[in-house]
């Protein structure tokens, strides 16, 4: 177990497997290839459990953790109910090879949110000692409590800020990969003035949610302005990769807008709900049975990793997701809405698995 010292004293995470064995000392958004895909941060849903998951099926370039703030990281109290939120396992960027020896599948970077460099410095020195291989800066969240403090897509509002906090997280990451990911305005696209003072701050990598922060994600995407964000970025910080996110399906819509826009990479967020195949290039669609053990194997290595750490009604939405599109999923998925713990939802699945076995023999 990983035991991670902070000012205010130490602490360990009830956590398994969280001991880094190899952390990435040099920036390695200069190993990815191109283009590379990325799995979009999702709170309560891109946890390690489901990362886990779908590294085992075929692994993004990059993973994101789910937001974390950077006030909570710093303080000796609120770092332990936050810490659950940083917990990975080297599976999800190493395939590990049957004489035991790493072989790197994916990078790892964890998102802080925050309002002040120096907390938002600190909260990367963190992420940095804790292993992860870059430190990525939300400065999009649309959420009212974390505008309310000035971060996620406030920051839009405050480009010197913004980029104060990018300087600061930088020097406060000694040397990781920093990245940004934000969105195309705030109440109205302002991709000619935001964009480039943004850049200007010369993020390794800079991923743009096609969207404003009034929008949601009420609207389409708007990637015919995604030709725009190239220019600004081959005009003020050409070494920036470029990401861009919102909408898309799966990875061949994704290489068609990369191609298509000139950009470095994708962010894919939902379509990976219910599908952890997403990266997995695969001919054949998952059967029925392949969905139902998948979603129990997820369920057990969510209770494994995080019960008495994180709110089991978390899983709900993952039931809803991968229990679809087969005889009997609508009351599979009805089912399962109404238990309350991984043995209960675990036996429900097995059950029926069992039942359409048999029925799929007679
Ligand atoms: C349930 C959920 C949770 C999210 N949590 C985060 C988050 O923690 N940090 C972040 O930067 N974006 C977060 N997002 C936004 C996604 O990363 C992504 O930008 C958005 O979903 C658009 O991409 P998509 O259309 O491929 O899903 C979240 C989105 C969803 C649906």
């Amino acid at each position: 177990m990983k035991k991670l010292i902070l000012k205010g004293g130490d602490f360990r995470t009830e956590l398994e497997n969280i001991t880094p064995m190899k952390q990435q000392k040099k920036k390695f958004h200069r190993l990815l290839p191109r283009p590379f895909l990325v799995l979009a941060p999702m709170y309560e849903v891109t946890d390690s459990a489901f990362r886990q998951i779908i590294a085992a099926r075929g692994a993004p370039d990059i993973f994101v953790t789910e937001f974390v703030s950077a006030d909570a990281l710093v303080h000796p109290e609120a770092s332990r109910k936050v810490a659950h939120l940083l917990a990975f396992d080297e599976r999800e960027r190493f395939r590990i090879l049957p004489d035991g020896s790493r072989e790197r599948e994916a990078f790892l970077q964890a998102q802080i949110f925050g309002a002040d460099p120096a907390t938002m410095a600190a909260a990367a020195g963190i992420c940095a000692e804790w292993g992860f291989d870059g430190v990525d800066i939300n400065m999009g969240c649309p959420e009212k409590n974390i505008q309310k403090q000035g971060s996620g897509a406030a920051l839009i509002r405050t480009p010197e800020r913004a980029l104060e906090i990018l300087r600061a997280v930088r020097e406060g990451a000694g040397g990781l990969t920093v990245s940004v990911k934000t969105r195309i305005g705030y109440l109205r696209e302002e991709i000619d003035t935001w964009l480039p003072a943004i850049l200007e701050g010369k993020p390794d990598i800079l991923t743009v949610h096609l969207r404003t922060k009034k929008e949601m994600s009420l609207v389409p995407a708007h990637w015919e302005w995604a030709e725009r964000i190239v220019a600004w970025r081959d005009r003020v910080s050409p070494r920036t990769l470029l990401v861009g996110n919102g909408d898309i399906v799966d990875l061949e819509d994704a290489e068609e807008k990369i191609a298509r826009y000139g950009l470095d990479g994708a962010m894919l967020g939902r379509a990976v709900f219910g599908n952890p195949w997403l990266f997995a290039r695969r001919k054949k669609e998952p059967s029925w049975e392949e969905k139902v053990r998948t979603l129990s194997e997820h369920t057990a290595l969510f209770a494994r990793l995080y019960t008495g750490v994180r709110n089991f009604a978390v899983m709900k939405r993952h039931f809803a997701a991968y229990l679809r599109g087969f005889a009997g999923a609508k009351k599979l998925r009805g089912d399962l809405m109404t238990v309350s713990s991984a043995p209960e939802a675990i036996a429900k699945l097995e059950e029926f698995l069992r039942k359409s076995l048999v029925e799929e023999e007679e």
